[in-house]
This record gives C-alpha cells, sequence and structure tokens, in this order.
C-alpha cells in the first residue's frame, strides 16, 4: 500500500517542487546519491575503486518530455564517459532510455543513443540501459536490437526484471547473443497482469533467471569481468537480498562458474556489510552511484523499496 502511494508521488511533479525546495529532504537523499555534480561523482568512485569495488554511474534523469533537454541529458551522460576515461575510474555507465527521448521519439532517443555507443567504441566504457516501467520494455528490446548493427553495439548491456512474467522468455532469447545482462527484482508500479505480485513469487523467478543467466555465462566460457573493471562479465546479480546472493553463488559454483564471470551489484549507500562481504569472498562488486539534481524519482522508488527509509525521512522532517 505504503510502496505503491510513494511509486505513484514518483511521478508528482508537485510533490518533485516541494521536495526540492526543502534542504531535509535533500540531505536524506544523500544517503542514496552521491552528489549534485560529476565531481561529487567521481569523488566517490575513486573511493570506491580504492576499496577494491567496481562502479557505473549513472546522471540521474528520466521521463524527458523536450527534444532539447534529451540532447542535454544525452550530453551530460557523454561528459561522464569522458570523465571515466580521464580519471581513469574503474566504472561504466547507467541510462535510461527515457532520459535521451523514448517517450517522444524513438528515431530521436536511437540517434542520440548513437552518439553514446560511438564514445562507447572509442573509450571502451561499458553502458547499462536501465529497465523503466514495463510499458517501456518492449520499446527497449527493440532500440538494443536495432543498437546491434552499431559499431559500439558490444559495449551496451541490459537489465531483465524478476518481477515480470515475461522475463524468463526475454532473457532466454537475449541468452545467445552475448548481451551483458543485469538481474534486478524491478523497481516500478506494476499491475497483477504483468508482474507477480507477491515477493515470494518475484525471488523464486530471480532464481530461476540466476540459473538461466549462470548458464548462459558458462556457454560462453565464461567472459570474465575485464582487467580495467569497466566491461562487466555477461552475469551480474544485482540485489541487496542476502539469499539471492547465496543463491546465486550455489548455483555458480555447482554450474562450475568462475568467480570473475559472476557480478553482484549494488546501490550506493545500500547493504555496505553486503557489499563488502561478497567483495571479500573474491567476487566482483559494482556499485551503481547516481547522481545529479534530478534525483526525486529515483529517491522516491528507494523509499518505497523499504518502509524504515520513509520513517527515517518523516522523523527528520519532525526534528527540524
Ligand atoms: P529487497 O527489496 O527484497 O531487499 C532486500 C534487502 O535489501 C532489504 O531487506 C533491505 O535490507 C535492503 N534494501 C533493499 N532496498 C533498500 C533500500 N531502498 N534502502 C535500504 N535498504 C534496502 N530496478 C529496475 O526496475 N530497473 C533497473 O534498471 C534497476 N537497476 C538496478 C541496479 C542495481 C545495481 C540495483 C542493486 C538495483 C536496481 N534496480 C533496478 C532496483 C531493483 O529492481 C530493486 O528495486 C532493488 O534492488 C530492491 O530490491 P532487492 O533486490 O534489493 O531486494
Amino acid at each position: 500500500m505504503i510502496r505503491a502511494i510513494l511509486l505513484r508521488l514518483s511521478n508528482s511533479a508537485g510533490v518533485k517542487k516541494l521536495l526540492n525546495t526543502w534542504p531535509i529532504a535533500r540531505r536524506v537523499a544523500r544517503r542514496f546519491i552521491a552528489g549534485e555534480t560529476l565531481v561529487d561523482a567521481v569523488r566517490v568512485v575513486r573511493e570506491l575503486n580504492a576499496q577494491g569495488f567496481f562502479a557505473t554511474l549513472d546522471p540521474l534523469g528520466e521521463n524527458t518530455t523536450r527534444e532539447q533537454d534529451a540532447r542535454h541529458s544525452t550530453d551530460e551522460i557523454l561528459e561522464t564517459i569522458e570523465a571515466v576515461q580521464r580519471e581513469r575510474l574503474r566504472s561504466g555507465v547507467s541510462i535510461k532510455l527515457s532520459q535521451i527521448g523514448l517517450l517522444l521519439d524513438e528515431q530521436l532517443c536511437f540517434d542520440n543513443l548513437k552518439r553514446l555507443l560511438a564514445a562507447a567504441n572509442q573509450s571502451g566504457i561499458f553502458i547499462r540501459i536501465d529497465m523503466e516501467d514495463s510499458g517501456l520494455v518492449d520499446r527497449t528490446l527493440d532500440i538494443h536490437r536495432k543498437a546491434r548493427s552499431e559499431p559500439g553495439w558490444q559495449y551496451l548491456g541490459l537489465v531483465i526484471q524478476a518481477y515480470l512474467y515475461r522475463s524468463q522468455a526475454d532473457l532466454k532469447r537475449l541468452a545467445g547473443g552475448g548481451t551483458p545482462i543485469r538481474l534486478v527484482k524491478g523497481a516500478y508500479q506494476e499491475s497483477e497482469q504483468v508482474a507477480y505480485p507477491r515477493k515470494a513469487d518475484v525471488d523464486a523467478n530471480f532464481d530461476r533467471l540466476t540459473d538461466i543467466l549462470v548458464e548462459t555465462a558458462l556457454q560462453a566460457d565464461g567472459r570474465p569481468v575485464d582487467g580495467t573493471g569497466r566491461i562487466p562479465p555477461l552475469a551480474a546479480i544485482a540485489s541487496h537480498d542476502d539469499e539471492r546472493a547465496n543463491y546465486a553463488i550455489l548455483s555458480a559454483e555447482k554450474a562450475g562458474l568462475r568467480k570473475d564471470c559472476l557480478e553482484f551489484q549494488m546501490l550506493y549507500g545500500i547493504r555496505r556489510d553486503l557489499q563488502m562481504r561478497l567483495r571479500d569472498l573474491g567476487y566482483p562488486v559494482r556499485i551503481y552511484v547516481p547522481f545529479g539534481r534530478e534525483w526525486y524519482p529515483y529517491f522516491m522508488r528507494r523509499l518505497a523499496e523499504r518502509p524504515a527509509n520513509l520513517w527515517f525521512f518523516l522523523s527528520n522532517l519532525v526534528r527540524r
């Protein structure tokens, strides 16, 4: 119930405007966000790299409604790629297609993606396309398919969401093509028509999809994380759930998949203990580092995932 309300509010321009003006909201959001500038984000990634973690930088932005904003977002992503190269960060970049124009015009979005791919091809920096709400999944997969005939396509990866009924079929279709996959539970408000409503079913599907990912990676000789830490292996498990991580470890061990072929990914500011445990076990661990001024919808999704975050936020409001 609370989750549904918060996810609905994540699309509200009015609440966004309100929270953006509240210093307390910005302070609480900082737990999940590296800062509002690229300089902040570079500093955080440098620290993470020094601790043995890889990163993926997310210049925040989504649901862009004007062409010039989509181009501006693309420019910001290009600056992020340049910073990764210049600062020699062990990091990739994560983007959303709605950030670069998917809701406006598919051709515009594709042209913007091509600019990013050209930069990826030149710098060897990996770009992960985040998966957004179920209404955008077909279009995201279509654009990804089209991008596979462009230079730099091999630096492109996708996300599969375990809460969607369709994901097993999507993953099997993508499996043979060598596309690196990040497996997540799914963060949007979805109907029972398209997504498992019960957490136990999402978790069970997550484990089934993990088995498919492990098997796919094995068939491709594992394809480990590269020496720079910039290009992830084919299989990435993105969850803060101990049971999902433990299941993935067992699945990989049973199948004989090497540790450097199974990456764990987590969000900045969440489950540091688990991040360190998996790193110390010898797995690649990549931290998703969002930054920028467009933090509102990302922050609301983090509140929705865990009611305790909401109480923390509200208690800060009351204490001021
Ligand atoms: P679950 O929600 O069951 O949480 C397990 C435990 O983790 C909790 O008990 C708690 O301890 C901790 N935890 C989880 N969320 C927390 C939070 N917000 N604050 C504090 N503690 C928390 N989704 C999507 O739809 N498209 C995408 O592209 C991505 N990309 C992505 C990248 C990466 C690297 C990660 C880790 C996640 C995503 N997600 C995503 C989000 C994902 O779908 C999901 O919403 C969150 O990861 C929360 O689910 P968990 O798997 O962590 O499990």
